[in-house]
Order: C-alpha cells, then sequence, then structure tokens
C-alpha cells in the first residue's frame, strides 16, 4: 500500500511514496483489530471530539516492526522530535524480543523541553499522542547482537477530507 507523509511532517522522509505490506485479510478481519479500532474510537471521542464533526475520519493502521541484528541500528521515520500528520495516534505494543535495546517513546512539549520517557513493555500497552506534544522513538539494536525485534500497531484517526 503506498502512504506518503508530507515534508512538514517528516524532514527525513516526507514527500516520497513509502510502500507498506497490506495487512493480511486475516488480521483485517480479526476481532483483535475490531476491538482495537473499537477502544480507540470510544477513546477519541473523549479526547478528540473535533474529529467526529467532519464529514467522515479515516482510519490508519501500520503495524511496523522494527528489527535488528549484529550492530545494526534500527529507527523510526523521522528520527528526530516530530509531530504526526493525524489527530489522533495509538501506539501499541504487540511484541517486543527480550534483546531489544531502545525503542522507548520520547514526549515533549517542544523541541527543548522534553517531558517524559516511556517504555512500553506489555502485550498491548500503548501511549497516545496527539499534534499537541511531540514525540520520538529512541534508535533501537540488539543487546547481544543476535536478532532483535520491536512490534508496534499504530492506529490513526484523521478528518477525511483533510
Ligand atoms: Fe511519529
Amino acid at each position: 500500500m503506498p502512504y506518503v507523509q508530507t515534508r512538514q511532517y517528516n524532514a527525513d522522509d516526507g514527500d516520497k511514496l513509502r510502500q507498506f505490506v497490506s495487512l493480511d485479510r486475516l488480521v483485517l478481519q480479526s476481532r483483535t483489530l475490531r476491538e482495537l479500532i473499537r477502544f480507540n474510537l470510544s477513546v477519541a471521542k473523549l479526547t478528540n471530539q473535533i474529529l467526529f464533526l467532519a464529514d467522515s475520519l479515516l482510519i490508519g493502521v501500520h503495524m511496523v516492526s522494527y528489527r535488528t541484528v549484529a550492530a545494526m541500528i534500527a529507527h523510526s521515520s523521522p528520527l528526530g522530535l516530530h509531530r504526526d500528520q493525524e489527530e489522533y495516534v495509538a501506539v501499541i505494543l504487540s511484541e517486543l524480543s527480550h534483546n531489544i535495546s531502545g525503542g522507548e517513546n520520547i514526549l515533549a512539549n517542544g523541541p527543548r523541553d522534553l517531558v517524559e520517557k516511556v517504555n512500553l513493555t506489555e502485550e498491548f500497552e500503548a501511549i497516545l499522542l496527539s499534534k499537541k506534544g511531540m514525540h520520538q522513538v529512541v534508535p533501537m539494536s540488539s543487546s547481544n547482537g543476535r536478532p532483535a525485534f520491536r512490534n508496534v500497531i499504530l492506529i490513526t484517526l484523521s478528518p477525511f477530507p483533510q
């Protein structure tokens, strides 16, 4: 599936057409995904009421797997502190290898006002992001050189058309 972020929101890969593998049909039809979306819509009704004033809502689901081995560094895009393009972003941990180092989410009020470093460690543990704050994922490496991974599900909500 093609995915494009604007350069305004992604200085590293903005305005580039990036290809993501489509979600597996079984995942799309799964009760787990339906419940995750339903739950996030309920949360957004409390936290982002303005979203529901739009004609329609664009629901994004991205499953991202950061993988690293040996001395390789895995990182998210964009690399540094940034705001996402979407009004509502839920970052949900789905799986984590014991030997991943990094991957924490840094939350900030601005480029020089770091607030907190959050480390998701439990399955389905999540953080919610909005355009009000900035965030960054700490680059990841393997603590023992063996293959390491951190898998997250991103559920995003945006007014549509934007
Ligand atoms: Fe982001």
